[in-house]
């Protein structure tokens, strides 16, 4: 799947979201990886041009991950610029859904609000159409000093998901994302329904018995981040490549690109913190294009991995690319 023939692609449509002169670092069937600041990258993207940014950015951390992340104070002017691109560059009915975790003060069990402070913020640029919550119930239990040596503090399992539209009715539909039905619905639908008021006034019509394939989900999404045998650690592994230390889980963002875009359209997903490309990743599965910056070149060679398939990852080219050593002769 994977391109090796980087200075040119053969994706026409680069061109149309103002791309088509930037090498990208690699391009697959329906999408292109550019290396390098996305700040810089989006500015070169025609307005209303993109129908889903799905991105999880550096947080305000406490403690500093290898790829640098912004002081609670410098962060919401550090991070702002990056909104004001992505409200230029989406569609009227698109999409900006932001995962980011929340933080600690350093030095004290005591939280932060800059994450609160973001969403307030940017509710004044775009409308908060929802607010999501992950909840990674095998989230290890940090600060160690408050939650496993002094015991004063419980585990933080739990991401703010915000969504942000242009509009008030941005593309969306909750019937592409039925959950199972719980047991009791089950034998609710199985043995019918007596239409009556709730203790709490709530009128439940007939029509709650009816089968409609699945349950509404709720804005609590429950994914475990757990892929210890996934094929990118293995292939990461094989090729002597630190994985990428903070990727989320596929499952976060297949909710949302099914949730939020119509299956019957080529859609463009952009992810300007791209990591190790889950986003990427889960565009081209579901059949839409994407756009995806990431500046740190091993995260980008990793991030490759999860468009390998079959032979071609003992292919020697193949190899070198991805390990940066030069290719055998011959
Ligand atoms: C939280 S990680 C994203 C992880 C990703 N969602 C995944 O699942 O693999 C944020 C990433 O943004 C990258 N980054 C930070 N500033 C950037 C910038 N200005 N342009 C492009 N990438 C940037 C960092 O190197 C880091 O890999």
């Amino acid at each position: 799947m994977i391109s090796l023939k980087r200075p040119k692609t053969d994706l026409p449509w680069l061109d149309e979201v103002g791309l088509g002169k930037t090498k990208p670092y690699y391009h697959t069937k329906l999408g292109a990886a550019f290396l390098g600041d996305s700040l810089a990258g989006m500015k070169k993207i025609p307005s209303e041009s993109v129908d889903l940014v799905f991105t999880s950015p550096p947080f305000a951390l406490t403690r500093k991950k290898e790829y640098g992340n912004e002081p609670i104070e410098r962060y919401l002017e550090w991070f702002i610029p990056f909104c004001e691109e992505i409200k230029r560059i989406l569609t009227p009915e698109g999409s900006f859904v932001l995962d980011i975790g929340g933080s600690w003060i350093p030095g004290a069990p005591v939280r932060s609000m800059y994450h609160f402070e973001v969403a307030i913020h940017l509710s004044k640029m775009f409308h908060l159409a929802q607010d999501f919550y992950w909840y990674n119930p095998s989230k290890l239990p940090t600060p160690a000093e408050w939650v496993t040596v002094r015991r004063v503090r419980v585990k933080d399992a739990i991401n703010t998901v915000w969504w942000f539209s242009k509009t008030e009715h941005p593309e969306a539909d909750n019937r592409r994302v039925l959950v199972p039905y719980s047991d009791s619905m089950k034998s609710l639908i199985k043995n019918g329904y007596k239409a009556k008021k709730r203790p709490s006034g709530h009128d439940i019509s007939k029509k709650f018995g009816k089968d409609n394939g699945g349950a509404i989900p709720s804005n609590l999404l429950t994914i475990a981040n757990t892929e210890s045998n996934s094929a990118y650690l293995r292939l990461c592994r094989e090729f002597g490549i630190k994985a990428h230390p903070a990727r989320y889980p596929a499952k976060l963002v297949e909710f949302f690109v099914d949730y939020l875009l119509d299956p019957d359209y080529e859609s463009l997903i952009l992810d300007p913190f791209g990591g190790s490309n889950v986003t990427g990743s889960v565009a081209e599965e579901r059949g839409h294009r994407w756009l995806s910056f990431e500046q740190e070149d091993e995260y980008m060679r990793g991030s490759m991995l999860r468009f390998l398939e079959g032979p071609l990852f003992t292919d020697p080219r193949v190899r070198s690319v991805i390990t940066g050593e030069s290719a055998p002769r011959g």
